[in-house]
This record gives C-alpha cells, sequence and structure tokens, in this order.
C-alpha cells in the first residue's frame, strides 16, 4: 500500500513542525502547510528535516484563504495522493484585553484559528470519506477551555475548534473518519518564549508536573490519534497540559 499522505498546517512551527516528523516516522508523506513568508525560519526547517528523505516537504499555504486552501488540497492530491490525515496546527495571537482589542484583532486570530480549520477541513472531507478511511487532528489549546485574560479572541477561537471537532465528528463517523482535537498547555515553543519572562515563571508555577511541556508530547498525542488503529476515539479532546487544567 503506499503511504498515506498527512497535511499539517502550521507545519513549520514549533509544535508542528515536530509533529511532521512524528507522521513521517510513524511511515506517513507529510506536507508541511504554512506560510511562505518566514523564509529564515523556512530554511531551518528544511536542514531539520533533510535527513527524513522526502518524507516531509513543505508546501505554501495560507489557511485564511478559502478558495487558496481548496485548491490546496486538490494539487496535493494530484502530486501525493489524496489527503488522509489533517493536522490543523496554524494559529496565531493576538493578545490584549478586550476594552483595548481592535475589530482587526478580533478578525485576524478567528480568521486563522477557526476559519483556517474550516477552510481546510471542508476540501478534504469528501476524499476521506471517499476512501472510507480519514484522521483529523485539531490543535486547540487549554485557554479554549479554561479563558484567558487579554485573549477573548484566543479563547473563543479555540473553543470554537472543539465544537467544531464534536460536530464534524458525527457527520463522517460511519465513514471511517476520526475528528478530534488535542489541547496543549504551555509548551516550551517561540509562541510561549514570547511570553514575557515574570509571566511565564508565574505560568510554570501553576503547572503541577513543574514543567512546560515539550513539543514532542504534543507531537506523540497526534501521531496516536492519527494512528490506523484509533479508529474508535472521535469527538473527543485530549488534553496535553501537565495538569494545568484537570477535568473529564
Ligand atoms: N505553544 C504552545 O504552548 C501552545 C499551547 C496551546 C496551543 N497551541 C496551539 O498550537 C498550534 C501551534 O502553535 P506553536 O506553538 O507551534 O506556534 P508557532 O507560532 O511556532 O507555529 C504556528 C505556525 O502557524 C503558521 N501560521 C500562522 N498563520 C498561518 C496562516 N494564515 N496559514 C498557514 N500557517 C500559518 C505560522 O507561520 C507558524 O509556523 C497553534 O494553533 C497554537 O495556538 C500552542
Amino acid at each position: 500500500m503506499s503511504k498515506r499522505v498527512a497535511v499539517v498546517t502550521g507545519g513549520i512551527g514549533g509544535l508542528g513542525s515536530e509533529i511532521c516528523k512524528y507522521l513521517a516516522r510513524a511511515g506517513r508523506q507529510v506536507i508541511a502547510a504554512d506560510l511562505a513568508a518566514r523564509s529564515e525560519r523556512l530554511e531551518a526547517f528544511r536542514a531539520e528535516t533533510a535527513g527524513f528523505d522526502g518524507a516531509i516537504v513543505f508546501e505554501p499555504l495560507n489557511v485564511a484563504d478559502h478558495a487558496g486552501c481548496a485548491a490546496f488540497v486538490e494539487r496535493i492530491a494530484a502530486q501525493y495522493g489524496p489527503v488522509s490525515i489533517l493536522v490543523n496546527a496554524a494559529g496565531i495571537t493576538r493578545d490584549t484585553s478586550l476594552r483595548k482589542m481592535s475589530a482587526e484583532q478580533w478578525g485576524d486570530v478567528l480568521r486563522v484559528n477557526l476559519d483556517g480549520v474550516f477552510n481546510m477541513c471542508r476540501p478534504v472531507v469528501d476524499g476521506m470519506t471517499a476512501q472510507g478511511f480519514g484522521r483529523i487532528v485539531n490543535i486547540s489549546s487549554v485557554n479554549g477551555q479554561t479563558g484567558q485574560f487579554g485573549q477573548t479572541n484566543y479563547s473563543a477561537a479555540k473553543a470554537g475548534m472543539h465544537g467544531f471537532t464534536m460536530a464534524l465528528a458525527r457527520e463522517v463517523a460511519k465513514k471511517g473518519v476520526t475528528v478530534n482535537s488535542v489541547s496543549p498547555g504551555y509548551c516550551n515553543t517561540p509562541m510561549v518564549q514570547a511570553v514575557p519572562e515574570e509571566i511565564r515563571n508565574q505560568i510554570i508555577a501553576n503547572i503541577p508536573v513543574g514543567r512546560l511541556g515539550e513539543p514532542r508530547e504534543i507531537a506523540r498525542t497526534v501521531e496516536f490519534l492519527a494512528a490506523d488503529d484509533a479508529g474508535f476515539i472521535t469527538g473527543a479532546n485530549i488534553p496535553v497540559n501537565g495538569g494545568y487544567f484537570i477535568d473529564f
């Protein structure tokens, strides 16, 4: 059987790049889809993944562009085969309290973090149901579960992502397609390193495990949900947060 094709949006990011490596090691043909604008990061990513011998390739994508996502999925299917695994890891923050938030800061975050999930799921779902196999994993956030000061936009998008996950899971369950979300807590990535040190130390003090999460710990969870024999898990949210938020 030829390799299953996996698309990871935000694929050259802190979590996305590690997810690409885990999926490639699990025998998938991986497409790291990300903004082409980040040329320095892209160069570093290419160097990091050179040893994967073509099992990880970069393709430019803006998840906020609805028509562009449809064209992207068609192009990938023609070049590599139909998309069997989609990981939506593209994300941005524009943090500020609601009193200071502009419509642009609200809109930018919703367009990338939530519309982006719709824009990518919409064109892959028909191909997955036709194959009778599909794995969609949406990278949400603990802050979508708890809310976070300065993140009304981000928390709304991330909570919305899980509502989307549960609804789509029901729609495609009979066709061998699972849809789940992973909600990372604070991880050791550029997104979190950008938080002022004092605030970051306060965050770490509130994580029972006593440290930030490592990208590989998120990637391992995604690989698990994307496995061929994970077909009975759907509509679920898997928290990977070091005990920062515990519920059931
Ligand atoms: N790092 C954490 O601690 C953490 C915690 C919870 C949730 N998350 C979520 O995990 C995901 C990955 O986060 P990360 O830490 O790797 O951040 P990151 O900034 O390193 O990576 C995000 C990637 O998304 C890409 N991206 C942004 N806008 C895009 C667009 N319009 N189209 C395509 N790609 C776009 C960026 O270029 C970047 O490579 C995000 O959705 C984030 O919200 C991260």
